[in-house]
């Protein structure tokens, strides 16, 4: 076996922790620093090698931390930065290394910068946001945020408007003031400094913006001033530095993550995410999923990036419904099995898998009434379908299906009250389901989803073949099954799932027959028939 040198970040498995969700330690009903700390043994026995933790600045908390007010503090509902400094140090004795989110494409509006921006447009801050003159009521164009609403909001005291791609109190940074750069540059270096092991960078293609010509993402000076953060910060280090990138295509997404590091580790790219909706509609616009095209899509990225890029695998992260609930089945009969098919179908490709909170347990959808509902995003959806005319029940419906709630409800440790989460009450409504879907009845039985995942993890540090392996898609057009084999030397690995809940006869080639099982969700050997959500990887050389 040839052996090829790898970045830490290419064999490893990373784990996103959302900190408000995961693990109260103080009963306040929010979870904080303290208690991850408390759950690190878990994440070890798991075996994941970072976590992404989701912001833990200082924050109003309007977009749950994605509006930031400090970079350089910890927001008291999450502890300080001695807790900080301390959860660096114990996940670093457990062999785990803990990336940041950077927001850089905002701040929040309580920001220092922007208060001063405000003060006048002589301020020195004033031009570290995007203004445009004008008159009430007469926006400069019809650009629309993302969290709805127009993208402009007007400032008496100034005349003028300012730009905002999310909420209105999530103003843009100008990234074309060089002023901005170093400063966010001199926090990215403080924090290096304080011994993280990398970055994730939300919404990172959007901040090259041209909000005359209507440019959200990809705008041209994008990979120019990347390649210059990179090399003011975190290009002289071993860090993993992952991308939201919802613009990304193969070939963009090949830039970004090139071999020579001038760019970012990996990004994540969304073009399977955007699957299941209406063409030419919003995520809100539910479709069903046709597995033909998602094996396209998949196939496209492995192939495209094999050798020059590097892929991120992930089904879940905070902002999208659960996978199970998705394109599983969360009935109880299924569930497990269907969530374990989903995770074998991922840990095949090749690319650094990240594992969303929960995930590892099988947990669903909590599909909230409207009142328990807390995302902006969905109050705002609300609002404004109400007013274009949408019934009720639709928008309803849209919101259980594809609410970034689902994924924000309380992590599931135990069967307790409120499932171990918090001994208060949770800023958000544990799932019913905690009763049987949680943690403590998971890890010590090995047929357990978490079990599974942990099989998983180990499986991409004992096969060479799962980080290198180049790509085959089999049976393309098959609308149940995906079939795929990677080959690295003489060794190939093939993985196998159907997708759906019926049953298949299934066609493996003659020679495969004979090889050896690797992971199999189905107790026994693989038959002639193929059951519900069955999957399994064989391994042959
Ligand atoms: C990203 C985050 C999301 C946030 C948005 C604005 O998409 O993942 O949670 O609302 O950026 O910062």
């Amino acid at each position: 076996m040839s052996v090829n040198a790898h970045h830490w970040w290419q064999e490893a498995v990373i784990y996103q922790v959302y900190p408000r969700s995961f693990q109260d330690s103080n009963g306040d009903g929010v979870g904080d620093l303290p208690g991850l700390i408390r759950r690190l043994d878990y994440l070890r026995r798991l075996g994941v090698d970072a976590i992404w933790l989701s912001p833990v600045y200082r924050s109003p908390q309007e977009d749950n931390g994605y509006d930031i007010s400090d970079y350089q503090d910890i927001d008291p509902m999450f502890g300080s930065l001695a807790d900080m400094d301390r959860l660096i140090a114990e996940a670093r004795l457990r062999g785990i290394r803990i990336i940041m989110d950077l927001v850089l494409n905002h701040t929040s509006d309580r920001h220092r910068w922007f208060q001063e921006a405000l003060k006048g447009r002589d301020n020195p801050y004033h031009d570290f946001y995007i203004w445009r003159d004008g008159q009430p009521g007469q926006p400069p164009n019809d650009m629309r945020a993302c969290f709805g609403g127009s993208a402009w909001q007007w400032v008496p005291q100034l005349q003028q408007y300012y730009f905002h791609q999310f909420a209105v109190a999530q103003p843009d940074l100008n990234w074309d003031n060089p002023a901005v750069r170093e400063a966010l540059y001199d926090m990215i270096r403080w924090w290096m400094k304080r011994g993280v092991g990398g970055f994730r960078l939300d919404v990172i293609d959007q901040i090259a913006k041209d909000p005359d010509l209507g440019i959200t993402n990809n705008g041209p000076r994008l990979h120019e001033l990347i390649r210059e953060m990179n090399q003011a910060t975190f290009g002289n280090g071993d860090y993993v530095t992952v991308g939201e990138t919802w613009g990304a295509t193969p070939q963009i997404a090949r830039l970004f993550s090139q071999p020579d590091g001038s760019e970012f580790s990996m990004v994540f790219q969304f073009e399977h995410i955007g699957l299941d909706q209406k063409p030419g509609g919003q995520k809100w616009d539910l479709a069903p999923l046709d597995l033909v095209r998602l094996k396209q899509v998949l196939s496209g990225w492995q192939r495209q990036l094999y050798g020059c890029g590097w892929n991120s695998l992930f089904w879940n992260n905070h902002d999208l419904p659960r996978i199970v609930s998705r394109w599983g089945s969360d009935k109880p009969a299924y569930r497990e099995v269907s969530a374990k098919m989903l995770a074998t179908l991922l840990y095949g490709f090749q690319g650094t898998p990240y594992i969303y909170q929960g995930e590892e347990l099988g947990m669903t959808n909590a599909y909230l009434s409207l009142e328990d509902c807390r995302d902006i995003e969905s109050l705002n959806l609300y609002r404004e379908r109400l007013e274009e005319g949408y019934a009720p029940a639709d928008i309803l419906r849209s919101i259980q299906a594809r609410g970034r709630d689902n994924a924000r409800t309380p992590m599931q440790w135990d069967d307790s009250p409120q499932a171990g989460f918090s001994s208060g009450e949770p800023w958000i409504k544990v799932n019913p389901n905690y009763s049987y879907i949680n943690a403590a009845a998971q890890v010590d039985d090995p047929d357990s989803v978490f079990c599974y995942y942990q099989k998983l993890i180990n499986l991409r540090k004992q096969e060479t073949t799962l980080i290198d392996g180049s790509y085959t898609l089999l049976a393309e057009s098959d609308p149940d099954l995906f079939m795929y084999v990677r080959e690295w030397d003489s060794e190939q690995i093939l993985t196998v799932v159907n997708f759906h809940a019926q049953e298949r006869p299934q066609f493996l080639p003659e020679h495969w027959k004979q090889a050896n099982c690797l992971i199999h969700n189905y107790p026994g050997p693989v038959g002639e028939t193929l059951r519900p959500f069955e999957a399994f990887m064989l391994k042959h050389w």
